[in-house]
């Protein structure tokens, strides 16, 4: 494969893919320790891989202010979220020794500086709540009160749950250039994929070149299915209804924010790192409870300049079964009544999957349902 190959794919956000993987330093034990929380190692690790790429560590006060405010870094360019880490007290030295949930240390920050900051105030801008039984509320109210900022170099990668699903941004983007597709739609789930995902990852097949499976593997709240039955449904599904040859399954290190629009926006971008010119986004993208529209994850990306964020977004109604149709639909397709849908809240199906009672076929595909059935259980 020739460098022009992965040239004609969408270019990473910034224009290049960061690399912040490095050497081990001699001189590692005799810097102070900074333990991170699982959110911030998923963060680490994809700056490490350049999936966060412009970001080359944790935010400065600078970039921080203009991303909360205005969803842009001071270089101008598009960013929805913070990328921050959070400590007690600002390091005595000019670097610090980054360590994982069990201690063991996994790269070093050039510290660029420390900051306070307002934990209601970044909450009401990010999350559009100050609400505390939010989850990404909760974690941010349970943070440490300062912001350390830095670039990064990260020695020792995170030990991957499923590694044959590990693929960097570098490899999806050679994966993608090597079947010869330009133009790759990327789906974001933190669910078992049911027939309204496969609804849409298809529908947006038909008109691109292939389709990245992209799950998100980092943390999620607790009631969320654990990730080990999702990957198994993915493979399930994907076996059975997916041409091998214009879908790629792998895995997305991120942890889940539930900041909605904002996270659809992150999500995007970071799917273009990933080598994405096209992102799906339907209904309630990374929502959770009441605290977001329907469509509000569509809706901000009007906040942007046309062209601005490069990777396009594929929007999709609420979809669902029509027993008239007798296929997926959406209202934009589907001239029928509420009372011809087949609907089934979470609720209802986690209900049926607890008692073994298979849900019916219009809502996830039996060999899904028998994975779920069999966790679940
Ligand atoms: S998310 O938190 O990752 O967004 P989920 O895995 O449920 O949650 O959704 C993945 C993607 O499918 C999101 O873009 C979401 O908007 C979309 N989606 C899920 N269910 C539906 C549906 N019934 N109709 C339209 N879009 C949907």
């Amino acid at each position: 494969m020739t460098v022009a190959a992965t040239e004609k794919l969408i270019a990473p956000h910034g224009g290049t893919l960061v690399d912040r993987t490095g050497e081990r330093p001699d001189d590692l034990d005799s810097l102070e320790h900074v333990a991170l929380t699982s959110r911030e190692l998923s963060d680490l690790d994809m700056i490490a891989s350049g999936a966060l790429s412009p970001l080359q560590g944790f935010m400065g006060a600078a970039d921080y202010e203009r991303v909360v405010e205005e969803m842009h870094l001071v270089s101008g360019l598009p960013w929805a979220l913070p990328v921050c880490l959070a400590v007690e007290d600002a390091p005595s030295g000019d670097r610090v020794a980054l360590a994982d949930v069990a201690g063991t240390d996994v790269a070093v920050l050039e510290v660029e500086g420390v900051f306070p900051y307002d934990k209601e105030r970044e909450a009401e801008l990010c999350f559009r709540t100050t609400d505390d039984a939010h989850p990404g509320v909760a974690r941010l109210y349970a943070q440490k009160p300062l912001y350390l900022a830095g670039r990064v170099t990260v020695f020792e990668r995170p030990a991957q749950t499923f590694p044959e699903l590990a693929r960097d941004p570098a490899e999806t983007r050679r994966i993608f250039a090597e079947r010869a597709w330009k133009r790759v739609v990327g789906f974001q789930t933190r669910n078992p994929i049911h027939r309204a995902h496969e609804y849409l990852t298809k529908v947006a097949l038909e008109t691109v070149d292939g389709l990245l499976v992209h799950p998100l593997v980092g943390e999620t709240k607790a009631d969320d299915v654990p990730v080990d039955v999702r990957v198994e449904c993915y493979r399930t599904l994907l076996d059975g209804y997916y041409p091998e040859e214009r879908v790629l399954l792998s895995a997305f290190p991120a942890a889940m924010r539930y900041a909605g629009p904002r996270e659809a926006i992150w999500h995007a971008i970071c799917r273009k790192n990933y080598g994405c010119s096209h992102f799906i986004v339907g209904r309630d993208h990374a929502g959770v409870g009441d605290y977001y529209g329907s469509y509000d994850a569509q809706l901000i990306f009007d906040e942007f300049a046309p062209h601005e964020l490069d990777v396009e977004p594929m929007f999709f109604e609420h979809t669902f079964w029509c027993n008239v149709c007798g296929s997926m639909a959406s209202t934009k397709s589907c001239p029928h009544g509420a009372e011809d849908r087949v609907h089934l809240s979470g609720t209802m199906v986690r209900e049926m999957l607890g008692t073994g009672d298979v849900p019916p076929v219009e809502f996830t595909r039996p060999e899904v349902a028998r994975v779920l059935i069999d966790a679940y259980r």
